[in-house]
């Protein structure tokens, strides 16, 4: 599976962290920056993992900053995402299962390291459920600008 990762300064070392993980597991990961620690906007990455989600260069993207707040509100300004802020495993099981999320967001300031490896663990690993949940997700896209 290829995967979109992108962060701000605030989300920086979770994203190292995280793509090591990913590149361990055999996940193909481009990396849409930062390149260092300094101060960025968050939406200019956002906007970067969300394209390429969008044209289908990756399947998932992920983006990281310091609550995930910021980057959740900036990419689903994108058509054609559903970007989910999670903190908790039931979240990310159920926002797969039930959303069709396509990318998660994750505040680093917020959860630790541990947790965030398994909560991307959980949310690549689970897959949409369909059904009436397809319906919902349709309803959802009829929203968009
Ligand atoms: C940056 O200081 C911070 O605002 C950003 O990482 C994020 O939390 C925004 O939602």
């Amino acid at each position: 599976m290829k995967i979109a990762i992108g962060s701000d300064h605030g989300g920086f070392e979770l994203k190292a962290y995280l793509k090591s993980m990913l590149v361990e597991k055999g996940y193909q990961v481009t990396d849409f920056g930062p390149d260092t620690s300094d101060s960025v906007d968050y939406p200019v990455y956002a906007k970067k993992v969300a394209a390429a989600v969008v044209a289908g260069e990756a399947e998932r993207g992920i983006l990281l900053c310091g609550t995930g707040i910021g980057m959740s509100i900036a990419a689903n300004k994108i058509n054609g995402i559903r970007a989910s802020l999670v903190h908790d495993s039931f979240s990310a099981h159920a926002t797969r299962e039930h959303n069709d999320a396509n990318i998660l967001c994750l505040g680093a300031r917020v959860i630790g390291v541990e947790l965030a490896k398994e909560l991307t663990n959980i949310w690549l690993q689970t897959e949409f459920q369909g059904g009436r949940h397809a319906k919902r997700v349709a309803q959802m896209m009829e929203l968009e600008g």
